[in-house]
């Protein structure tokens, strides 16, 4: 008769973790750069809409503020990965859009970004 041995399998993760987005450093981008056209409290639109509870709200939906017809014609939510499409190049992605401001081409920087977007909601 053979024993059967249990097997310990030691798992040991040798993947690179993905450092975990940076609120700190989302925060930082805001005020540095967002802050100067949108207000993360409800109902304040500035130059641009407010972005309170903007992650999974449609695009172009907050009450009261004037959109660009572009902005207005987009169907799409606001997940994480629009929004990161969507910073990554503003006026691309909608043609005629008024945000000008470049952009965020650094991909942590939009990660960090929408962190602390979510951490606000
Ligand atoms: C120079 C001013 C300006 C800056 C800086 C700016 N925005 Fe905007 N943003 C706008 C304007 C204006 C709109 C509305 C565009 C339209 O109607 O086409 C807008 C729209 C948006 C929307 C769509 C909101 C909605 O209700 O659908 C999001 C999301 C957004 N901005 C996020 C950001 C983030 C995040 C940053 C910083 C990384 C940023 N914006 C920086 C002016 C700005």
């Amino acid at each position: 008769m053979r024993y059967a041995i249990p097997l310990v399998v030691l798992m040991i993760s040798v993947a690179p973790v993905a450092r975990a987005a940076d609120v700190a450093a989302g925060r930082a981008i805001f005020d540095t750069t967002c802050g100067n056209c949108h207000s993360l409290r409800v109902g304040v639109n500035e130059v641009g809409p407010s972005l309170w509870h903007v992650i999974g709200r449609p695009a172009a939906s907050v009450p009261g503020y004037m959109y660009s017809n572009a902005m207005k014609r987009m169907d799409t939510n606001w997940t994480k990965e629009a929004l990161n499409a969507y910073l990554a190049e503003p006026r691309a992605d909608v043609h005629g859009a008024e945000m000008f401001f470049k952009g965020l081409p650094n991909a942590r920087d939009r990660a960090n970004i929408i962190a602390y977007l979510q951490s606000q909601q």
